[in-house]
């Protein structure tokens, strides 16, 4: 069986750095899987045929780290069709061996409701858009407005709303170093294997 570790939660909670540090302390694969709405997004036109026709080899592309692709990815990750066509890369990603890694906003939920561990990331809103505008070079109050928009639209959607898993583990960043959060996240880890 593979060991898949499932993190969710908002933007800039920090997840997408603990999944790259779990991926690369336990040899794992790892999947930003937002970086696949936010490709839907960016390609413009019908989002059901982008999604359907992804190719994930595009993904590694600097102009989707934007806040506006972020808001693009938002909009499209609300339309069931686009999710849906999503589903079956990610599961195929993680039943890979040894195992993956995989973040975004419903792996616990929806994509790998059997994962082996499931952590749900928070920080503060203020934390959250600091952190941000420190990584965009951006202006904060501005990306408070865009983080609180985006969470918004994510928890209140109907198909597959970011929310924690019931047995997600809450791991909150907002007093934690980077590596501290880590720490934490291997320790959960090595305790679910
Ligand atoms: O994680 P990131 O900020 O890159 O995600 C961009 C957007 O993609 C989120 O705001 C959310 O609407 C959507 N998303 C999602 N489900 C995921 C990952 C991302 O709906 N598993």
């Amino acid at each position: 069986m593979p060991f898949t570790i499932a993190i969710d939660g908002p933007a800039a909670s920090g997840k997408g750095t603990i999944a790259r540090a779990l991926a690369q302390h336990f040899g794992f694969a790892h999947l930003d899987t937002g970086l696949l709405y936010r490709a839907v997004g960016a390609k413009g036109g019908d989002p059901v045929a982008a999604a359907r026709g992804l190719a994930p080899g595009d993904l590694a592309r600097d102009d989707l780290r934007s806040a506006a692709a972020g808001q693009a990815a938002s909009r499209v990750a609300a339309i069931p069709e686009v999710r849906a066509a999503l589903v079956d890369f990610q599961r195929r990603f993680a039943g890979g061996e040894p195992g993956a890694v995989l973040d975004g906003r419903d792996i616990g939920t929806v994509i790998c409701p059997e994962a082996r561990l499931k952590l749900y990331v928070t920080a503060s809103d203020q934390i959250r858009a600091r952190r941000r505008a420190l990584e965009l070079g951006a202006d904060e109050a501005e990306m408070l407005r865009e983080l609180r928009e985006r969470d918004a639209r994510d928890a209140a959607r109907d198909v597959a709303p970011m929310r924690p898993a019931e047995d997600a583990l809450l791991l909150d960043t907002s007093e934690m170093t980077i590596d501290e959060a880590v720490a934490r996240a291997i320790d959960a880890a090595r305790r679910a294997g």
